[in-house]
């Protein structure tokens, strides 16, 4: 028996909004690398210095995001990857209706989560363009999860949406999600004993 939707797999859909949410691939070669050696040392930094207890991590969790000092997008090393997604935001930029400018890094930071560590709710505010990067993942470090943009709009449709506000999406190491900052999100908690390291890097407009 067919799934019950196979039956409008051939018909055509007609978007009314622009795709919010993109997944990209890069590999980072992460593990033992330079780029995994400037991530220990920007911690270490932040321990010192901020702090890496930020607002929205909870368990088992580090933030650099309170280090304006040190942040990742001005790493010599994270230039050929900044390089690389430049087409592609430039191009969702113009997909997303943002005007003739091009987006440009403003803020950057380091989540690493251990296991039970995780990121709570939240979305970027007044960023229009956000990249979460996974540096390193493995099994059971727990996916990206957002919450139903049309929440509110849906008020009457039939169903519980409290059932299915938050949808998964499934990573896994080298992915690169891209999406604008009112998108609210979370990460699940990491279940597992190898580091969840992700790359958060804000954008705005150059002009
Ligand atoms: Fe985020």
């Amino acid at each position: 028996m067919g799934h019950l939707l196979d039956i409008l797999k051939d018909q055509e859909t007609i978007p009314v909004s622009p795709h919010w949410l993109w997944r990209f691939k890069y590999d980072f070669k992460y593990d033992g690398s330079s780029l995994q050696e400037h991530c220990g040392k920007l911690i270490d930094h932040t321990i010192e210095n901020t702090g890496t207890g930020a607002a929205l991590e909870t368990g088992n969790a580090f933030s650099t995001a309170y280090n304006v000092e040190h942040q990742p997008h001005y790493w010599e090393i994270m230039q050929p990857f900044i390089n690389h997604m430049q087409p592609y935001l430039h191009a969702l930029w113009n997909h997303w209706d943002y005007g003739s400018g091009q987006p440009v890094p403003i803020r950057s930071w380091i989540n690493t989560h251990k296991r039970s560590g995780m990121t709570m709710e939240h979305h970027h505010n007044g960023c229009p363009l956000v990249i979460s990067a996974y540096l390193k993942h493995s099994t059971n470090s727990g996916y990206f999860q957002f919450r139903d943009p049309y929440e509110y709009h849906r008020w009457g449709s039939p169903g519980e949406p409290q059932l299915d506000l938050w949808k998964t999406v499934p990573v896994e190491e080298g992915d690169v999600l891209v999406f604008p900052g009112w998108l609210k999100h979370r990460t699940e908690p990491s279940q597992s004993d190898d580091d969840r390291v992700c790359l958060a890097i804000m954008y705005g407009g150059n002009d």
